[in-house]
């Protein structure tokens, strides 16, 4: 037995049956937390907790890994003391520097190396992957997404199919949860595909939903896509660096994701997109630039006009690497591999779980949980429901108290306890101060259009 009281030492064993709502038990869960010391690789923003804030928006924007700093130092040395030498001749040179974090990113998402790559932004990357795989022929013209979803993708897709003459009337289908519940069930995913059948030609569904937090079944859509012949793709925004992912051995077609939740690399870090090997040769339709060419010809420039896709994921970049954006990337990928993502997930069920079991036994009348209970079908984030006083004005007291912690409207808090640096003394903490929280928000009076 621990100071604590329990009998767990390691967190494989921490289950709700052995949770304690003290905050000894918190503290011995840290003790016994192999990924402990990750905490101090990054810069936290300051607050009243040792100097530090209550962070919970890994789901949003990850924090600062300290290697940051000092490679974008390096690189803007290298600019300074080298300038266009820089892209053969330096410490990484830049040419190839794409490379660099190849296949750190094929281990995060469970690829190849070859079928990844860091480039654009993510919608652009959703475009992009969307001209490629979305190939409508005679009835077969129509493409599934979830709804509500992420509005850049519902934009995104609205506007693509619109560009290329189709009707999203006509030619969109959404699936939705069910009425009176909270999130979206694959198996209803995987009925929709069944029911449009040789009418679909592709879905594009979030590995993880922004809201919710709900975890998809991707294998199980690929495998429902793939037999009505339809392609499969993904927008990874919430899975990437926070729940397993096997895109090779799962099949999808193709995927994309952004790098400044869960992986840590930056406001508006370079985007990530996945091609699965089967399409590595692929002659499919794509928007080229002379990053896409193979390296062999791409400075033959002016004398090979015709482009010459490089095979795999690369053979969709259009721009020469942005390397001032993709050295916190490398950064930030050096961490994963250190921490290796079986261990962060193992963490993550904990203290999400934890957290769940915490807010149900402390708080259960005043806050409901519109995540999956079903740890398999969540990653870290829960979302948060308070029928008793107004979310914007929780929100409110909750910054005051110190913790950062994001709001959506109309009615919900998300929080995500990022296994690289939040603690379970963090989680503790969150719930105790929900109390006073409450308090507080029943005094504050809620202004129309406050976040
Ligand atoms: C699910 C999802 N899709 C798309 C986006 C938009 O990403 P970007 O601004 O990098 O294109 C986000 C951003 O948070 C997102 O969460």
């Amino acid at each position: 037995m621990s100071a604590a009281g329990t009998s767990i030492r390691t967190l494989e064993e921490a289950h709700t049956g052995a949770f304690e709502a003290t905050e000894s038990f918190a503290r011995h869960l840290d003790a016994i937390d192999p990924l402990r010391a990750f905490a101090d690789e990054f810069l936290h923003p300051k607050g009243p907790f040792n100097g530090r804030a209550l962070y919970f928006c890994g789901h949003s924007l990850g924090l600062q890994p300290r290697g940051v700093r000092t490679i974008l130092d390096e690189e803007l040395e290298e600019w300074a003391t080298r300038a266009v030498v820089g892209h053969r001749k330096a410490r990484r040179p830049w040419y190839d520097y794409h490379l660099r974090v190849r296949d750190g990113l094929a281990r995060v998402v469970g690829a190849q190396p070859e079928e990844v790559v860091a480039m654009n932004g993510l919608t652009t990357n959703l475009h992009l992957l969307m001209l490629s795989f979305h190939r409508p022929e005679g009835a077969r013209r129509r493409l599934l997404m979830e709804k509500p979803a992420f509005p850049s993708d519902t934009y995104a897709v609205k506007t693509h199919l619109r560009a290329r003459g189709f009707d999203p009337a006509e030619d969109l289908v959404e699936v939705s949860p069910r009425e009176g519940e909270e999130f979206l069930r694959t198996e209803d995913v995987v009925a929709a595909i069944e029911r449009e059948g040789d009418r679909l030609c592709s879905t594009m569904l979030a590995g993880v939903d922004f809201l919710t937090g709900t975890r998809l079944d991707i294998p199980a859509v690929v495998e429902a896509a793939h037999r009505v012949g339809a392609t499969a793709g993904f927008d990874l925004a919430h899975a990437a660096g926070n729940v397993p992912l096997e895109l090779h051995d799962w099949n999808a077609d193709w995927a994309a994701w952004c790098h400044y939740k869960y992986m840590n690399s930056g406001p508006g870090a370079v985007a990530g997109a996945f091609v699965h090997e089967r399409h590595a040769r692929s002659d499919l339709p794509r928007f080229a630039g002379w990053w896409g060419n193979e390296p062999e010809t791409r400075f033959k420039m002016q004398l090979i006009p015709e482009f010459v896709p490089v095979a795999g994921a690369d053979g969709w970049q259009l721009s020469n690497p942005p390397i001032l954006a993709l050295a916190p990337l490398l950064a930030s990928l050096e961490l994963f591999d250190r921490a290796g993502m079986d261990r962060l997930r193992l963490k993550s069920r904990v203290l999400t779980g934890w957290l769940e079991w915490l807010l149900r036994e402390v708080h259960g009348d005043e806050v409901q949980v519109a995540t999956p209970a079903d740890v398999e079908r969540r990653g870290a984030q829960l979302s948060l429901r308070f029928p008793k006083v107004d979310a914007r004005a929780v929100h409110t007291t909750l910054a005051a108290a110190g913790a950062i912690v994001d709001f959506r409207e109309p009615d919900v808090i998300r929080i995500a306890p990022a296994p690289f640096y939040n603690s379970f003394l963090d989680v503790w903490r969150f719930v105790d101060m929900l109390g006073p929280a409450f308090e507080g928000a029943h005094g504050i009076e809620v202004v129309g259009g406050f976040h």
